[in-house]
């Protein structure tokens, strides 16, 4: 496991954003929602405005069951900070139709994953996927609350946010560990707790969902900022 640690979110951005062009360009990637990332999706944005036309295949974590067009939607926050130029193929990027059905959503947008990634063990393969951390330790859409039913799940999967009860489509955990690479991306010291049970795995961290992110491949990284790696540095 690999702890990165820089001084504020901006710096993070800067470097994450830096790591992923130097190694995962023409990549699969899927991508979190939440606050988080925007800096990430910003920071990508910039650094790839002149670049020529990339091969780079997107895909979501998760998303909510809305429209595309919804504030609450992860994709409108991708297309709107990260695939405003033209240099990414339409046909490489992996939407979640949130405004669909998701009982027929889960099965059609699992289907696009057997059919456009490698599979293992007839899992699909992302070659990396950013998550992020609630400070409940959920991450994708698995919450603490509904997480163990879900643990057998090769699947995509519907699950329900514990206080909106908003249905949202997410990776579940046996995708998400069948990745070549995980990188867990978190800031701000509403985090710092549940990140250092995490990493430690101490006091609660039998009950986040984060704690259960160990891909075979073993190559899991953690990008923090100091506000968020603070209780790892005490
Ligand atoms: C989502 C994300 C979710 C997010 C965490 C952290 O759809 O909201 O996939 O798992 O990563 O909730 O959210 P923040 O970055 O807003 O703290």
């Amino acid at each position: 496991m690999n702890i990165n640690i820089y001084k504020t979110k901006e710096e993070l951005s800067d470097k994450l954003s830096k790591y992923i062009i130097n190694n995962h360009l023409n990549n699969s990637i899927a991508l979190s929602g939440g606050s988080t990332p925007l800096l990430l999706f910003k920071n990508l944005n910039k650094k790839l405005a002149k670049h020529k036309e990339l091969n780079t295949k997107f895909y979501w974590v998760d998303e909510r069951c809305v429209s595309p067009d919804s504030n609450d939607s992860n994709y409108k926050m991708v297309k709107e900070n990260l695939l405003t130029n033209d240099i990414f193929k339409s046909e490489n990027i992996f939407r979640i139709k949130g405004e669909n059905d998701p009982q027929k959503e889960v099965i059609s947008y699992n289907n696009k994953l057997m059919n456009s990634l490698p599979l293992k063990d007839n899992i699909p393969v992302f070659d990396l996927i950013i998550l992020g951390l609630g400070d409940d330790g959920h991450t994708a859409s698995l919450f603490p609350h509904e997480f163990l039913k879900f643990r057998d799940i090769n699947e995509v999967l519907i699950a329900t946010h514990p206080t909106s009860g908003q249905k949202r489509i997410s990776l579940s955990e046996k995708i998400i560990n069948n990745a070549k690479e995980v990188i867990f991306h978190v800031t701000g010291s509403g985090k710092k707790y549940v990140v250092e049970e995490i990493i430690n795995q101490k006091g609660s961290y039998k009950s986040y969902p984060g704690s259960y992110i160990n891909p075979k491949s073993s190559n899991l990284s953690w990008y923090l900022d100091f506000d968020a790696a603070e209780m790892l540095t005490k």
